[in-house]
């Protein structure tokens, strides 16, 4: 084993619970835990000019590109420093947004996406993508009162990009865990928590085996 950091995107449709997930998985794993879009300064403006219901809506292109943005700032500023630090660092979301969002749920092409992702993060690549899938009317249902602008999109879009999600871990299966989001939050979260345990282990000083190891020495 080396001492590098690992990087796990939990992703899906908005409502899912994956922020919650997030938070969860990250404070079992003693991870750094962070978000897109809006986790830097920079980022943080972007958001607003994204999500903003009242702002200037930005065009499909405009909207990639902004997103995109936001990664590079967030993979140079936060993600890579804190994997170089040997830290492992969980992230509500990465680049299946994009391919998701942008690619199934708007129509842009998917290859176009692949490139400006890969563009953008230098290539960096999730060791673990987690897809809490939920039905869109569950997730709908959890929707907070003041829905963003994507958020206001129509049912057909949250479909394509559920859709969208569930095709892109059918076709890369060992890049993907996919785990039903419907139940209560501490069943999930066990689920997420099995999975990246299966895949990748647990860090180092982590996780039930790490104490049990720690206890019974
Ligand atoms: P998120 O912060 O998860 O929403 P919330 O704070 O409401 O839980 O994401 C904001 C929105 O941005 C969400 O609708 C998904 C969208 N998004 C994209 O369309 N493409 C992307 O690449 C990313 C990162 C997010």
């Amino acid at each position: 084993m080396t001492a590098a950091g690992r990087l796990i995107a939990i992703e899906g449709i908005d409502g899912c619970g994956k922020s919650t997930q997030a938070r969860v998985l990250a404070e079992a794993l003693g991870a750094v835990l962070t978000h897109e879009p809006g986790a830097t300064a920079l980022g943080r403006s972007l958001r607003g000019l994204l999500l903003d219901p009242d702002g200037d809506a930005p065009s499909e292109r405009a909207e990639a590109l902004l997103m995109a943005a936001d990664r590079a700032q967030h993979v140079a500023g936060v993600i890579r420093p804190a994997l170089r630090a040997g830290r492992w660092v969980v992230t509500d979301r990465y680049s299946a947004s994009t391919l998701a969002y942008q690619g199934y749920g708007r129509g842009l092409p998917l290859e176009d996406l692949r490139r400006l992702v890969a563009w953008a993060t230098e290539e960096l690549t999730p060791d673990l993508q987690v897809l809490v899938d939920v039905d869109p009317a569950v997730a709908r249902g959890r929707a907070g009162t003041a829905p963003d602008r994507l958020e206001r999109l129509d049912a057909s879009f949250h479909d394509r990009v559920r859709q969208g999600y569930l095709a892109l871990a059918d076709a890369e299966p060992d890049r993907w865990a996919v785990v039903d989001g419907a139940g209560a939050v501490e069943v999930v979260a066990s689920a997420v928590r099995g999975a990246v345990e299966r895949r990748l282990g647990a860090p180092a000083g982590q996780g039930v085996r790490g104490d049990e190891a720690a206890a019974g020495s």
